[in-house]
């Protein structure tokens, strides 16, 4: 049986795609310490899928605690890569523990995948890497600007040394770019947990809904787009947990090594703060006790995806739209809030 090692597997989307991964046959592990993450993630993806996913509670950073699962488990044949401080924010405050963490870890990761021939590695990207982009959708090929943060920085860097390594070494690599994961498994078994007061808009907007938070504010709605505020392209979990199934399959039959592919994981919509929470509004019938507030630092003004070559190479397809990411956002708020 074909194992998969996911590191960063109690993580909001390591969880969601080992769910994925399990229903489609794969026999996985997970490797977490648990510094942004809860365990409970593992009791969700057992409720769903039945399955008791051994979790190694390791430093990735750490490659001799980290080869030790390798000399465990002798038929690891792909790694799906997660685990990284992901926070932009705390990126600019805190940018040595960035580099430190992310990268050491995705080298130590490399190196026992080429030791062990763990051929097939697939790589969490971010839409992060394309900085301001001078024209949108950006497709695979737009040219990368200056990363925003330290965080930005640590992806762009990531798919250089991924690409480098699989180039050299006879590894099957994919970079994946996410756009912005929302939402939870219909399950509502499991979802994104932040620490602390949430930076990202939908679990900004879930918990100022239920009561968490007293109320939010937009990030500014004098940009340049139709109604001022940022564009970004939200995307369910469930739609990037099962791109990477669809991936890991993909390098499985075509075992192309010494390769290095790269796809958008975007919905290929465009959708704007204010209209973010204007579907919230309808999906949870709360009216969002919001302000309009300055600019953040960093943000990009405006950024969606073109998917054609991930629809068309992978044959994926977005299953859950605007509506169900916030309904399934709102029903595990509720949910975690034990409403
Ligand atoms: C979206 C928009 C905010 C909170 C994220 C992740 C990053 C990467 C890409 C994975 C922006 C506005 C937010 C609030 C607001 N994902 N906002 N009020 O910045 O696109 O980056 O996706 O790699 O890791 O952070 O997402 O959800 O933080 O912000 O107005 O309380 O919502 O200004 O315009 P972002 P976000």
């Amino acid at each position: 049986m074909q194992t998969i090692l996911v590191t960063g597997g109690t993580g909001y989307i390591g969880a969601h795609t080992i769910v994925d991964l399990i229903e489609n046959g794969f026999e996985v592990i997970s490797a977490d310490n648990l510094s942004r993450s809860s365990a409970d993630s593992l009791k969700g993806i057992e409720k769903i899928t039945g399955k008791k996913i051994k979790n190694y509670e390791i430093d990735l950073t750490d490659k001799k605690a980290t080869e030790e699962i390798f000399i465990e488990h002798k038929n690891i044949t792909g790694i799906i890569h997660f685990a990284a401080y992901k926070a932009v924010g705390e990126s600019v405050e805190m940018p040595l523990d960035y580099y430190q963490n992310n990268i050491s870890s995705l080298i130590n990761l490399l190196q026992l995948a080429v030791k062990y021939q763990a051929k097939h590695f697939i790589f969490s990207s971010s839409c992060t890497v394309y900085g301001n982009p001078d024209s949108i959708p950006v497709t695979e090929q737009t040219p990368l600007k200056t990363a925003a943060s330290p965080y930005g920085a640590t992806k762009q860097m990531g798919e250089t040394i991924v690409h480098d390594t699989a180039v050299a070494h006879p590894l099957s690599a994919i970079l994946l770019r996410y756009f912005n994961p929302v939402g939870a498994h219909p399950s509502i078994a499991i979802g994104e947990l932040p620490i602390g007061r949430p930076q990202n808009l939908v679990p900004a907007i879930t918990q100022t809904a239920i009561g968490k938070l007293p109320k939010m504010q937009v990030h500014g709605n004098d940009y340049d787009t139709r109604d001022g505020s940022c564009i970004r392209d939200y995307i369910h979990v469930c739609d990037i947990a099962h791109a990477h199934t669809l991936a890991l399959q993909l390098s499985i039959k075509e075992n192309k090594l010494n390769n290095c592919d790269i796809f958008n994981l975007g919905t290929g919509n465009g959708i704007s703060v204010l209209e973010a929470i204007e579907a919230f509004e309808k999906v949870s019938g709360v009216k969002l006790n919001y302000e309009i507030g300055p600019r953040r630092n960093g943000d990009i003004v405006a950024i969606y995806a073109n998917n054609d070559y991930a629809v068309k190479k992978l044959g994926w397809h977005c299953k859950f739209d605007l509506n169900e990411m916030m309904r399934t956002a709102w029903e595990w708020e509720k949910a975690i809030a034990g409403k």
